[in-house]
């Protein structure tokens, strides 16, 4: 089992990564954590493929032990869901010596780590992550959330876990959708790593959607440390942090725009090919290196698609989120892998066209 330290400026914690380490979960809290009372959400289809381990987990002498069924959708991803948790752990008398645990995907773990950071001004919190993305990305740093008025993760908190336990057994029983959508952040990961990383995920890509065991686990060991290297930095996104959210201004959009029909690391790799577009369309990759860096978004093409959609409201929905939340849009660029800009505005043409040209290579 690898253990590796994220060094937050609110909180130092381990992310422990390995096969078969779920069973290690009782033992690890042990080490955290005095506290006996545990409140389980997990989401649906994990509990149904993976119940027998999840209930040898209940059976080892807590307390108290509430476990819920979450069926994860971005719809579901509500206040209203929020205030059944909240129901939920009033009604079963837990206080703020429990212990909240997310095992599931990315909508799991962020609609449970808002709850675990409110929740009494704050509990304990553990992250199962149990899909690639979740494992790559979302569970780590902090960010919890839940939508609102149709703005993705408009309301949400910065709350570091505990811990977090990646068991890459759980990544076996994923449908391949669901694998390219982890795909999707490992590409950020990709493009934000530097050439060597970049060419590594472009030589394993076959290996990354077969989940071949050897080099899926230091790929995902590799995505970790430079998050982590990331949130160290910054932790609350006021600089650094913000390249982590290369490609996903439009693939938020795009997600809207689509009434979530399109998942969220299938639409971060279309975001990802409109910010390669953008970065040509502001003159910081020449049309060469553009080709060469749309080959590996693009080797994913055939798993992605998208009906049809409205570019000019895939723009709109974009202005619409900036400005509901006080800013004007700021992209992420990058003139090669390694070498990112954050912050950069783009006069509204030249974004329609990325945005045409990134999404018509979908439909
Ligand atoms: N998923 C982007 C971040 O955690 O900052």
């Amino acid at each position: 089992m690898k253990k590796i330290e994220v060094k937050a400026s609110s909180k130092n914690y381990p992310v422990y990564l390995g096969s078969g380490i779920f069973k290690s979960l009782p033992k690890l809290m042990k080490s955290h954590t005095q506290i006996k009372n545990l409140f389980i959400v997990v989401d649906s289809n994990v509990n149904s493929l993976h119940r027998e381990k999840i209930e040898k987990l209940l059976a080892s002498g807590y307390k108290k032990i509430k476990l819920l069924e979450f069926t994860s959708n971005e719809k579901n991803k509500s206040i209203s869901t929020v205030q059944n948790l909240y129901s939920k752990l009033i009604n079963n008398k837990f206080g703020r010596d429990t212990i909240v645990i997310a095992i599931g995907g990315g909508i799991t773990g962020d609609i449970v780590g808002f709850v675990a950071s409110t929740f009494s001004r704050g509990v304990k919190f553990i992250q199962v992550p149990t899909t690639l993305l979740a494992a790559v990305d979302s569970s780590i740093g902090g960010k919890t959330g839940i939508n609102f008025g149709n703005t993705k993760n408009l309301i949400g908190s910065f709350y570091q876990p505990d811990f977090v336990l990646i068991d890459t057994d759980f990544l076996n029983t994923l449908p391949e959708a669901e694998v390219v959508c982890g795909l999707g952040e490992i590409l950020k990961y990709a493009y934000l790593g530097g050439e060597q990383f970049h060419s590594t995920v472009v030589n394993n890509l076959s290996n990354l959607i077969r989940l071949q065991p050897l080099q899926t686990f230091r790929i995902i060991e590799s995505c970790i440390r430079f998050k982590a290297g990331t949130v160290e930095a910054d932790e609350k996104e006021s600089g650094l942090r913000k390249i982590l959210n290369l490609g996903h201004t439009f693939a938020h959009a795009l997600e809207v725009e689509q009434n979530h029909s399109i998942k969220h690391g299938q639409a971060v790799i279309v975001g990802i090919v409109c910010s390669l577009f953008l970065s040509n369309e502001m003159g910081l990759i020449a049309e060469t290196y553009l080709d060469k860096y749309l080959e590996l978004p693009l080797a994913l093409r055939e798993k992605i698609r998208i009906d049809k959609c409205n570019v000019v409201e895939i723009y709109k929905i974009m202005l619409r989120d900036k400005k509901g939340r006080g800013g004007k849009i700021k992209f992420v660029l990058l003139t090669q892998p390694g070498k990112i800009l954050i912050d950069v505005e783009a006069d509204e043409e030249k974004v329609i066209r990325a945005i045409e040209n990134g999404v018509s290579l979908f439909v």
